[in-house]
Parts: structure tokens; sequence; C-alpha cells
């Protein structure tokens, strides 16, 4: 808990980019300005900070972006901020506006330097968690998740349709980083006969085992959603299995940054806007050193620290289900 008055904020986003971040942006505007407190937009992440890259917002800067994929305050991962040299000047930066607290939109690795930052600093900051890789604890989900995962459904519907034209085998690779939540969802979502991911350890001959016993049942289409932070990769099991499966016409699709971008969904402006609102309720209230998420519905605040270390576990029912369901 903080004790001075917090009435400057800075807002910011960092790592890389989610849907939704706007929509973040805009309820941290706008709820600024109805309590009365100035909000200045920093760009570029931690480098605005350093580079001096910061401006005054009000609610017309913030007008038409809701549905806005990207963020209108850019997005960078800094360096210069892992540097005490560089967390000094973006001190320096924001005091001298008066800038007294802030909030970041962004992953663990934003959170890192908030944590590092609001330790050394008398700055405040709350986190709000803005990734599509929903590889962080303390919230359900995290700001473009649920984008990012329609974004791969939609491919992978239509990766389907020439699947099933040519009887192939496709192996999609989608995003995540360390973390298997967008193959988990995107693959059950759309009924892929198999889904990699970092969580679960990959059992190479039992996948081939399936593949080759779903040849033989001659089922028609089928579909492996690897995550881009599986063992082996996609890459890798692609090439693995057109040796050992040569009978199977196998193609590799590889869905990358398409999966960032695009207008948010009605969930992901949701949870921003809501996020939004309560970060600056948070830097108003004493609450600082948080991360805003939503459990079960309900806002829930995890330290920062707690937010970056404490990974989402997948749950052993999700599991259960990928495997009696692609059957
Ligand atoms: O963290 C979001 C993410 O899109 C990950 O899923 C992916 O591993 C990474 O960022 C890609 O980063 P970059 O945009 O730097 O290639």
């Amino acid at each position: 808990m903080g004790s001075k008055k917090v009435t400057k904020i800075g807002v910011l986003t960092s790592g890389g980019d989610a849907p939704g971040m706007n929509a973040a942006i805009r309820a941290v505007v706008r709820t600024g300005n109805y309590y009365g407190l100035e909000v200045f937009g920093i760009m570029r992440g931690y480098s605005g900070m350093i580079d001096d890259e910061i401006n005054l917002m009000n609610s017309r800067s913030v007008a038409n972006i809701i549905q806005r994929g990207g963020t209108i305050l850019k997005t960078a991962r800094s360096k210069e901020f892992f540097e005490a040299e560089g967390r000094k000047t973006a001190y320096q930066n924001l005091t001298k506006r008066g800038i007294n607290g802030l909030v970041i939109i962004g992953g663990d690795g934003s959170f890192t330097g908030a944590q590092k930052f609001s330790s050394e600093f008398d700055i405040p900051c709350i986190g709000l968690p803005g990734t599509i890789d929903k590889d962080i604890a303390g919230s359900d989900f995290t700001i473009g998740f649920d984008t990012a995962v329609n974004t791969a459904i939609d491919a992978i519907d239509k990766i389907r349709d020439t699947a099933d034209a040519h009887d192939r085998l496709f192996i999609v690779e989608v995003m995540g980083r360390d973390a298997g939540y967008i193959a988990l969802h995107s693959g059950i979502a759309t009924g892929a006969e198999n889904i990699l991911i970092p969580e679960t350890e990959t059992d190479i001959e039992a996948l081939i085992a399936s593949l080759s016993e779903q040849e033989k049942r001659r089922k028609l289409v089928n579909l492996v959603v690897v995550a881009e932070g599986d063992k082996f990769g996609a890459t890798e099991i692609t090439s693995i299995i057109k040796k050992r499966l040569p009978n199977i016409d196998t193609r590799l699709c590889i869905l990358g940054h398409i999966q960032r971008g695009g207008s948010p969904s009605c969930l992901d402006r949701l949870i921003a806007s809501r996020m939004g609102f309560h970060a600056v309720e948070c830097l108003m209230n004493g609450t600082h050193n948080v991360m805003v998420g939503i459990l079960n519905n309900q806002l829930h605040y995890t330290p920062l620290d707690l937010a970056i270390k404490a990974k989402q576990k997948i749950s052993e029912d999700w599991l259960r289900i990928v495997k009696i369901l692609a059957s």
C-alpha cells in the first residue's frame, strides 16, 4: 500500500502487442479524467519513458480506438530499462511532469520491469495482463488471448477445408511462447486430432502410432495443432512424420503474427475496459504494485511478482477432453 495521493498517471503498453490494448488505454484515460487525474501516454513502452516520449492525453485522444488492434501508444521490449541508468532516466522524465502513478499493460517481461522500477523509486505501478499467450497467473483471461484464439480458429477452419479436399494431414503451429493455451483452446475448438503443448510431454512414438492408426481407419482429415513452445516444434514434427509415414501427404502451416493483429473480440474489449477502469481506482485508493485480473468473473488483485512467477496450470480436465473428443 502506498500513502502519497496519486494525481498524475502514465499509461504504457509494453512487450508484444495484443488486441484489446487500445480498449485498455481508453479505459485508463477516460477513468483518470473522470476522477480529475491527468493522464499521460508513454510511447513505445519503457523506451518512451527513457527517451521522454510522453504526451498528455484526454478523452478525445482515445476516441475511435476501442475496435482497433495494435496499440496507439506503440510498444517495444526495452533493453535499456533493465539497466539501472535507464530506469533512473525514466524516473526523472516522469517526475519532471509530476507523474506519480503508472499503469503498465503487458506481459511478464513488462511486469518484471515494473516490479524493479517500483522497488527502486516511489512510483506505484499497476499491471494489466496484456498478452495473447495467457501465461500469467491471477486472471482467467489476458487481454488479447480471446481474439488470438479466434483468429487461429478461423485460420484452422480454412486449413481444414483444403486438408479435407486433398486428404492431407496438416501440422499447424500457433503462438504462445512457452505456454500452450492458444494451442489447447484453438485445437479443441477446431476438433484437431492431436494437440501438442509444452505443459505436457510430447511423445513422438504415440503421435506416429495415432496417425498411422487413423490412416488405417481412413480417417480423412487430420489436424495436429502444435504450440510454438512444444519440445520438438512443428517444423521438426513435420519432418519426422514425412519420414516415418511417407504415405500421408503432410503439410506444415505456421500461423505466426496474424494471431497478434485484428479487431479485438467482445470479450477482450470488455475485460480491457473493466481492468483499465479498476487500475485507475487501484492507484487512487492506494492498492499498489498489483496486477488487475479477473477470476471467476470477479476482480482479483495479484502482487506483480506472483503474477510473473506463478504460471497458469492447464487443467487435467481439458487434457482428458482433448484425448476423448479427438478419437
Ligand atoms: O508474447 C506474444 C508473442 O506473440 C508470443 O506468442 C511469441 O512467441 C512472441 O510474442 C513473438 O515475438 P516477436 O513479435 O518479437 O516475434
